[in-house]
């Protein structure tokens, strides 16, 4: 299965984007740089967890959209004993590394490899689950259309009461917004000492036409995400925590 992408990476693998995940040597430099800021993420995958509308011990299965190598199913494995997790990815290197780090987890977690273009990408067998979780994938597909209808599937797939939680990258809502955000983020990484020659690409993610014809680097607004996950019946939807382009955002299956 290859996973769909736009452009061509090494070895004639199309892609959608930048990264190339389906890259042993991609895979492995991008998950040795994360795990090193996976500290500065613990807060949001805690508050993810805040959310959940069941306790510490309740025995539960919990969907992880674009797993990667399994931070953030890991981090709640930790704290709920009788969770089950199914770890869903399209990339088979992101996988591998997942396999590695979550053996100790034996049979609570489950990984499934998927492309989130496929139909069939979720993996029902295993469901309806308590909660699914999802963090840095859908942007990644660069078609909010796509992600829509991936939330859709989503929604279906839980329980009455079940929640989505989403930790993603977004759009700044205005133009000025955008050049503000820009401005913060070049200050931030002059602050870090990036040299001044990084500093255009690491502050101008490159951008894209989106849906509503503007040039953005993300596939939609917060304020369209939320709008996408009401429109396919999720409740209670709000962001939950948000730091310029940062956000974690969802909403629940109606309840029990
Ligand atoms: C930035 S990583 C995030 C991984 C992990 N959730 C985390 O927070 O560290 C994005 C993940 O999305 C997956 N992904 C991107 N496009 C995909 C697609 N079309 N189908 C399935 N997975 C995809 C990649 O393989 C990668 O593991």
């Amino acid at each position: 299965m290859k996973m769909r992408q736009r452009g061509r990476a090494r070895g004639g693998r199309p892609r959608r984007d930048h990264h190339d995940w389906a890259s042993e040597a991609y895979v492995d430099e991008w998950v040795r740089r994360q795990q090193a800021a996976d500290p500065s993420r613990a807060e949001r995958f805690q508050l993810i967890c805040d959310l959940f509308p069941f306790p510490n011990d309740a025995t539960v299965t919990i969907l992880d959209v674009g797993a990667g190598y399994g931070p953030v199913s890991m981090f709640i494995l930790d704290r709920y004993p009788h969770a089950t997790c199914v770890a869903q990815d399209g990339s088979r290197p992101m996988l591998n590394r997942a396999r590695h780090l979550v053996v100790k987890y034996g049979d609570r977690v489950k990984l499934h490899r998927s492309d989130l273009f496929d139909t069939n990408w979720l993996p029902e067998q295993f469901g309806p689950f308590d909660a699914a979780v999802s963090s840095s994938c859908l942007h990644n597909l660069r078609d909010f259309k796509r992600i829509r209808e991936i939330y859709a599937k989503i929604r279906t797939s839980l329980k009455p009461g079940g929640v989505f939680l989403n930790a993603d990258l977004i759009n700044a809502p205005t133009a000025g917004l955008r050049r503000r955000y820009d401005d913060v983020a070049a200050a931030r990484h002059r602050r870090d000492g990036a040299a001044a020659d990084n500093l255009a690409t690491m502050v101008r993610p490159a951008r894209r036409t989106t849906a509503t014809g503007n040039r953005e680097p993300f596939p939609a607004s917060l304020d369209q995400h939320l709008a996408a996950l009401k429109a396919v019946g999720f409740k209670d939807v709000d962001c939950f925590w948000k730091e310029l382009r940062r956000a974690v955002f969802g909403g629940y299956a109606q309840g029990r």
